[in-house]
């Protein structure tokens, strides 16, 4: 039996922007998982169950698309192997929310490529395994900048930058966030997909935000690296402003962004493609439990706590 399994991510800084050559800074969420297990059958039988409630209750994923979702993971790690099919069955077990920004869909695949390889001995390296997931990415976002790939198969802090090297981040002082779900759903590919007919048609006004995203990105790698909390949180509202500018907000997520701040928050901004899904806070000990509640009266569905840089 092989099972595997990676990581939920959060996008701390740049999104949307990154698609267009910015930086962006994402960290994973290591306590929140898609597990595979793979069972070697002695036939040449291939059954893949699924097991995540999340994916079931959600109204804008169909399970026969997720079905097809996960049977064309298979297809790319065997292709990829050059096998024609492997005997096994696969269980598939994410408790990720999907369409929420928590990177749900890159997670399954990684841990799905992953466990195939290794059930046919032959595992993939950290790359292959990372170019294997931006593909499927591709076919499920559009255009996806792979910030999402990246860093759930090296399950580091990264800062990214398109078609540029992968640069981790080291965390000088360990930071927590409070992850709140809108509990709305909202596809990556509609708000990556509105974003770019609002930069076409009117780029004057687009392109200077999204550098001023950029900016931000750079100077939060700095506070993070010299571990100025304080400093990170300020960005924080700031990329939140830039990306309502970008039109990616909603009500939803403005409310729980002010909520945030109201309650001692030294930083909230939605997290990942928008329109719905994730914000993020940054709390301290002191007021953590305040703001966690502050969030649910403000309508989030699901609050989770990570500390990033955590051993
Ligand atoms: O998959 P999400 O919802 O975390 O959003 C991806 C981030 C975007 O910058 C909006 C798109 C991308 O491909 O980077």
């Amino acid at each position: 039996m092989i099972i595997t399994s990676a990581p939920a991510k959060v996008i701390l800084f740049g999104e949307h922007a990154v698609v267009y050559g910015q930086p962006a800074i994402a960290v994973p969420v290591s306590s929140l998982r898609a597990a595979v297990i793979l069972d070697p059958a002695k036939r040449p039988l291939r059954e893949i169950h699924l097991v995540a409630a999340d994916l079931l209750r959600n109204s804008t994923v169909q399970p026969a698309e997720v079905t097809q979702a996960l049977e064309y993971a298979v297809e790319v790690a065997l292709r990829a192997l050059n096998l024609p099919d492997i005997g096994a069955i696969i269980r598939v077990n994410s408790h990720i929310p999907v369409a929420s920004g928590l990177g749900s869909g890159a997670a399954v695949a990684a841990a799905l490529i992953k466990a195939v390889g290794m059930g046919a001995d032959r595992p993939f390296d950290q790359e292959v395994l990372n170019q294997l997931v931006y593909e499927l990415e591709k076919q499920h976002h559009g255009t996806p900048s792979g910030i999402d790939n990246t860093v759930v198969v090296y399950e580091k802090p990264v800062y990214f930058v398109r078609d540029v090297a992968i640069e981790t981040v080291p965390i000088t002082a360990p930071f927590s966030l409070l992850i709140a779900d809108s509990g709305v759903s909202a596809p990556t590919k509609i708000a990556v997909g509105d974003v770019r007919k609002l930069y076409e048609s009117d780029q004057a006004r687009v392109q200077p935000i999204l550098e001023s995203i950029g900016q931000i990105a750079r100077q939060a790698r700095q506070a993070i690296e010299a571990g100025n909390t304080a400093a990170l949180g300020v960005l924080m509202t700031q990329n939140h402003q830039l990306l309502q500018a970008l039109r990616v907000s909603s009500p939803e997520l403005d409310r729980l962004v002010e909520a945030a701040l109201s309650a001692g928050a030294a930083g909230a901004k939605l997290s990942g493609a928008g329109r719905g899904g994730n914000m993020i806070s940054l709390v301290d000990a002191e007021n953590q439990e305040c703001v966690r509640e502050a969030l649910l009266a403000a309508g989030a569905v699901r609050v989770i706590v990570t500390t990033v840089g955590a051993s």
